[in-house]
């Protein structure tokens, strides 16, 4: 099953997602259908690659919250719609970008864009991506949206270098972990966001709270991301176990484990990372230290704890401007999921 089909049918968590879609089930379905026209090409190839991902069932958080953030604090219009299809454009576009530098096989359960087409088809489908969300944002004309947007592009790029120099450094800090998880992945839902409020008429300092309560979000996001790597099964992640430090990708999770080795296995573990002779068996055993020492519990703990600074943002909102409590209830839904998924 596909992940949206699996949210829907799926548990009580999952039932928490479905209730948050189907309260914003008519403007997806507009984003839907503009995501549809934004990528048809008149170069066949072209279309069918954007499809290909565009259609494989992706959770649709980024629109959701675009969606939610305008019906928090007034209500979902045309332009608000327009938005949330270009934050789902630039995600797919970045997708597509990293599992080619993650030489990732498969992804949402399919083989990705870069293994059917090839790498240069895949760069290439990804800029197009990109351009059509900035297309959608020009159209509109905004300065301030077009602005928090590019913002967001650079700094996802800048997360990916950042990460790709910090590969295979056992001496990565924490705070380094949390500096890639916030440029990366946390910039993309704060912008997500903060054009939510700025395609309505509210106040501009609401924008400001919103950005902030989508970048603490998607630091929890990631944090949960890297557990998931860590603790999902193939059919539930959509991809092998451990990927992450099979690359040399010392995630959260990883940095919590290698602290919580005894000094000579942390130094056995620090020269195999420095070596790049990380093996599968290798990640089986650093797995089975993880489930053994409530690691994944840890690192759920943190993100939960940035999940709640996001919520604390919504509050201060609130005690200060009248605003949509039933948005209120759903954006609480979101962080609750986004804590506790396993997809
Ligand atoms: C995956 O994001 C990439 C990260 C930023 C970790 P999602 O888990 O939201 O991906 P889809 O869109 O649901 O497939
Ligand atoms: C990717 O982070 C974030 C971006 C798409 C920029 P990950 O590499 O952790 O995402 P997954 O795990 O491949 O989805
Ligand atoms: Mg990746
Ligand atoms: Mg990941």
């Amino acid at each position: 099953m596909k992940g949206l089909q699996r949210l829907i049918f799926g548990s009580k968590l999952d039932d928490v997602l479905a209730k948050v879609f189907a309260a914003i089930k008519e403007p997806m379905r507009e984003v839907e259908e503009f995501l549809f026209r934004a990528v048809q090409s008149s170069v066949q190839e072209m279309t069918a690659m954007a499809m290909h991902l565009l259609s494989a069932g992706g959770k649709r958080l980024r629109p959701a919250l675009t969606l939610l953030c305008a019906k928090f604090v007034d209500r979902i219009n045309h332009r608000t719609i327009a938005f949330a299809a270009a934050v789902e454009l630039m995600h797919t576009a970045s997708l597509i970008h990293d599992d080619v530098i993650d030489k990732a096989e498969l992804r949402r359960g399919q083989a990705t864009v870069h293994s059917l087409w090839g790498n240069e088809a895949a760069i290439m489908c990804g800029d197009f991506l990109y351009a059509a969300a900035f297309n959608i944002l020009s159209e509109d004309g905004d300065i301030d949206v077009i602005r928090t947007m590019t913002n967001a592009s650079s700094q996802v790029c800048e997360g990916e270098i950042l990460e790709l120099q910090l590969a295979f450094n056992p001496f990565i800090t924490e705070a380094q972990c949390l500096e890639i998880a916030r440029m990366k992945t946390a910039e993309l839902m704060a912008a997500s966001c903060k054009i939510g409020a700025l395609s309505t008429n509210s106040n501009g300092q609401i924008a400001g709270a919103l950005e902030s309560f989508g970048r603490n979000l998607g630091i929890a996001f990631q944090i949960v991301d890297d557990v998931l790597d860590l603790e999902g099964s193939v059919e539930e992640i959509g991809k092998p176990v451990g990927s992450d430090f099979l690359e040399g990708k010392i995630t959260l999770p990883i940095r919590f484990a290698l602290d919580a080795l005894p000094d000579d296995k942390r130094k056995f573990w620090a020269q195999k990372i420095s070596n790049r002779d990380i093996s599968l068996d290798d990640v089986s055993d650093l797995v089975s230290f993880i489930k053994a020492n409530g690691i994944l519990e840890r690192a759920r703990k943190t993100a939960q704890n940035f999940s709640e600074k996001a919520l604390s943002e919504l509050r201060s909102v609130e005690k200060v401007f009248s605003v949509s409590r039933e948005a209120l209830s759903l954006l609480e839904d979101v962080a609750h999921f986004i804590v506790r998924r396993r997809i």
